[in-house]
């Protein structure tokens, strides 16, 4: 009943001649039955929108939760919605540890973003210490009953959560496919002290050195029901590679 996922974030990564050619690259080659997503820098969003596949969304990668004002360099929730985007990432592991983001600060996005209809992918996820000393589930439990505060979530379908593992962004070190499934079955089990009835329609990825030769793996486990990718999404035939994980 969870339509799977697959989400490239494309992070500080291509000119919009580069995003045009990507979506000549993947055009008519993405599944109808997988949601295929690229969430890329704000300046070419408008672009891509434009110029993507009807089968390919766009996403932002941060926004502010203002709706306007003295906020010099952000990108606000009503500019987001007038380049027509459907998603947007908040709180990635690279906001929080090089740009202050906070789980209160994630927590006012959240709500912002459903304020507007955009809809939030929305990471957690712990670092290596944390893991080491048995406190992932502790930190994963802290982000996610914070992030979701006081949130009223009128179609679950339209939010989703990324378990990132910091230790397993850009390192190579993926998550054995038991990790994941564990940690993505507690954020689970979290969502529903919050949203009883609604838990098991909101979509939780992995995300972290996903692969086209470890895709697969991961979608097996049931409550993995898709993949946020960084390195491995920023080629067309890779990405394409991916989305195509059931062939
Ligand atoms: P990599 O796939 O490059 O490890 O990045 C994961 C990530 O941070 C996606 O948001």
């Amino acid at each position: 009943m969870r339509k799977p996922m697959l989400a490239g974030n494309w992070k500080m990564n291509k000119t919009r001649d580069e995003a045009i050619s990507f979506c000549l690259g993947v055009s008519g080659k993405l599944p109808l039955d997988v949601e295929c997503v690229v969430c890329a820098p704000a300046i070419i969003l408008r672009d891509l929108v434009k110029r993507a596949p009807s089968n390919l969304a766009v996403g932002a990668q941060n926004m502010d939760y203002h709706d306007s004002g003295a906020f010099t360099g952000e990108i606000s929730p009503i500019m987001l919605k007038d380049t027509a985007v459907s998603y947007v990432i908040l709180g990635h592991s690279e906001r929080r540890a090089y740009y202050n983001e906070t789980d209160e600060t994630v927590n006012l996005k959240v709500k912002k973003a459903l304020e507007y209809d955009l809809k939030p992918i929305v990471c957690v996820g712990e670092v290596l210490e944390e893991r080491e000393s048995n406190k992932t589930n502790e930190v994963l439990k802290r982000q996610v009953l914070k992030a979701f505060e006081g949130v009223e979530i009128a179609n679950p379908a339209d939010v989703v959560v990324a378990y990132e593992p910091v230790w397993a962004i850009g390192t190579g070190k993926n998550a054995s496919s038991d990790m994941a499934e564990d940690a993505c079955k507690y954020i689970r089990d979290v969502l529903r002290t919050i949203y009883a009835d609604k838990a098991d329609e909101i979509r939780i990825l992995y995300g972290g050195s996903v692969k086209p030769v470890n895709i697969k793996e991961y979608m097996s486990k049931p409550n993995v029901d898709g993949a946020l990718v960084g390195g491995a999404s920023l080629q067309a035939d890779s990405f394409v590679e991916l989305c195509n994980y059931q062939k």
